[in-house]
């Protein structure tokens, strides 16, 4: 068997039997949503050190579990802590997660995270819908022999966040009066923050917030046929646009600012899903 599929199964077989239910959705926690999963009654946990070859986190602060709970009548796994590349697993490891949520079988996969803002509109403390993304400058997970068991060789990125989903996730922000921002997110691999002459490159290229994460998981949903939407968190301006340097307690001071938003926001959306 495929190494990488023989690994992924290996972790669906350890967290089958230990399943609460079966998820709809599937939602990843970024900075500042990271306890969004206290506000719930939460049938089920799984910690990610249970779970036999699972990559776990390294980042300080960053919970590794699974959680599940029905979020306004729909099953949710929430996914508390999501591992990233600069920590120096391969592409692979890290969508794991994202593929086992998917064997679990969530048809959606709704993505969350901090990132920088790079279009000048945006403030901090800024919500964004990504409607594109730009992974070019981290290898995408699907490199290697494909699995077909997962999803084909080429697959179409036409429309990886779903239009259907984009409407949702605008008409729920229309209804709660919170103001959303679009954009174009881009993935780079960190894990230290942009310089300006590299902030400068995303906006040509049509950028609108820079992270660390989320589009190579976009990928691996996209590969396995899930429904794909996200929100970032604008944490704070991209280096250079400010005359503050970066720092991640600046980052995560503003993630944790926004996050009652965040929650009221996300739980909104996921309303819509069911
Ligand atoms: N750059 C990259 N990743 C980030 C940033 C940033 O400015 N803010 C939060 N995550």
């Amino acid at each position: 068997m495929n190494q990488v599929y023989g690994k992924l199964m290996g972790c669906y077989e350890s967290v089958k039997e230990k399943l609460p239910f079966r998820p709809k959705v599937a939602l990843v926690l970024g900075s500042g949503l990271g306890d969004y999963g206290d506000h719930f009654s939460v049938e089920g946990a799984i910690d990610y050190h249970d779970i036999e070859g699972f990559p776990v986190s390294t980042v300080a602060g960053h919970k590794g579990r699974f959680l599940f709970a029905h979020i306004e009548g729909v099953p949710v796994v929430m996914m508390q802590g999501r591992v990233h590349y600069y920590e120096g697993y391969s592409m692979t490891d890290v969508v794991l997660p994202i593929r086992l949520m998917r064997l679990m079988g969530s048809e959606i996969l709704f993505l969350t995270n901090a990132a920088g803002g790079v279009n000048y509109k945006f403030r901090a403390g800024d919500f964004m819908m990504i409607t594109d993304q730009i992974a070019s400058f981290v290898p995408s997970p699907l490199i290697g022999p494909n699995i077909e068991e997962l999803g084909v060789r080429f697959c179409d990125m036409s429309q990886v966040y779903q239009k259907e989903l984009q409407d949702i996730i605008r008409k729920t922000a229309r209804e709660l009066e919170i103001p959303i921002q679009e954009g174009v997110y881009v993935q780079l691999a960190g894990p230290a923050y942009e310089t300006p002459a590299e902030v400068r490159m995303v906006r040509a290229l049509g950028g609108d917030a820079v992270g660390m994460s989320t589009a190579c998981e976009a990928i691996a949903a996209s590969h396995m046929q899930m429904k794909v939407c996200g929100i970032s968190c604008i944490s704070n301006l991209a280096c250079g646009m400010t005359d503050t340097p970066l720092s991640h307690e600046e980052v995560n001071e503003m993630a944790e600012r926004t996050a009652p938003l965040f929650r009221k926001l996300v739980t909104g959306i996921i309303s819509h899903m069911g």
